[in-house]
């Protein structure tokens, strides 16, 4: 486990590496499992590449399709900040370490989070393949900031809970076609490793929520918390666990959010020039 607090110094370093190419960031993009697609057409597209293992304090990731580098954008693209990859508390990762990325983007200027998640379908009616933007959220993990318990900040915290799903945001993603089916709905988070029991999904169902997966809220707080308009997007990439016969793996997550990554990063890029 990671310990506090977290030394800013790390941020200050990594923002100073980042600044010296890309001076502001408007947008920052954080891609999930198998959603790395939209950085490397990036990177292929003249976009400056920096491994996370040269950014001060940045954790590196270790699960399969989370590349680890952060691409920034060039020509139209100028300003967005694309993370090809995170950490998730089943890592071993303390909260302060899963916004490390959010908190430095925000510290560059970040005006908008697009953050981004392979998640399990819950809701009827939802196909692997098919997007869910983000207007709601349960979660029974720690995902707070040390400091906002008795900072004057907590206060936002608590308030960010209407409006931490930019109403904006959901409705400029939602009013864009795509080939994708694209629904809205709540996203529960939960702490993994581990896919969810049936009786867990049965309970998220009957809690109201619509797609489950293991991260995405520790960095739509620390943003909202900062002022940063937030939209949050879930690939359904399986069917939650007990709701089809087939046993749930990390494969076939990766598989389905490979399959749609055309249709998903034109829709991105897309949205992205609107903002
Ligand atoms: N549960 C939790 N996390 C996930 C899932 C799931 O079914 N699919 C992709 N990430």
């Amino acid at each position: 486990m990671a310990t506090y607090p977290m030394p800013d110094s790390d941020i200050s370093l990594s923002v100073q590496a980042v600044r010296s190419l890309m001076p502001e960031v408007h947008v920052g993009i954080i891609l999930g499992s198998g959603l790395g697609a939209a950085a490397q057409q990036v990177a292929d597209n003249q976009g400056l590449v920096i491994p996370y293992s040269e950014l001060p304090g940045m954790p590196q990731t270790q699960v399969a399709g989370h590349e680890g580098r952060l691409v920034l954008g060039s020509g139209e693209l100028q300003g967005v900040a694309l993370l090809q990859g995170r950490v998730h508390s089943y890592e071993g990762h303390a909260v302060d370490r899963l916004t490390f990325a959010t908190r430095m983007l925000a510290e560059l200027g970040m005006q908008t989070l697009i953050v981004s998640n392979a998640a399990g379908g819950i809701q009827a009616g939802y196909s692997p393949g098919d997007l869910m933007l983000i207007d709601g959220h349960w979660t029974l993990c720690d995902v707070q900031e040390r400091d906002s318990a008795k900072s004057s900040l907590g206060k936002t915290v608590n308030s960010v809970g209407r409006c931490l799903w930019s109403s904006r945001l959901l409705q400029l993603a939602s009013s864009l076609p795509s080939a994708l089916k694209i629904h809205q709905g709540c996203y529960a988070m939960m702490s993994g490793p581990n896919y969810e029991a049936p009786a867990e999904i049965r309970m998220l169902r009957g809690l109201g929520c619509q797609a489950v997966g293991m991260s995405t809220i520790p960095e739509a707080l620390a943003a909202a918390r900062r002022g940063i308009e937030v939209l949050g997007i879930s690939c359904i990439t399986n069917v939650a666990a007990g709701l089809s016969d087939q046993p749930l793996d990390h494969s076939e997550v990766s598989e389905t959010a490979g399959s749609v990554e055309t249709e998903f990063v034109d829709w991105l890029f897309r949205l992205v020039k609107r903002l």
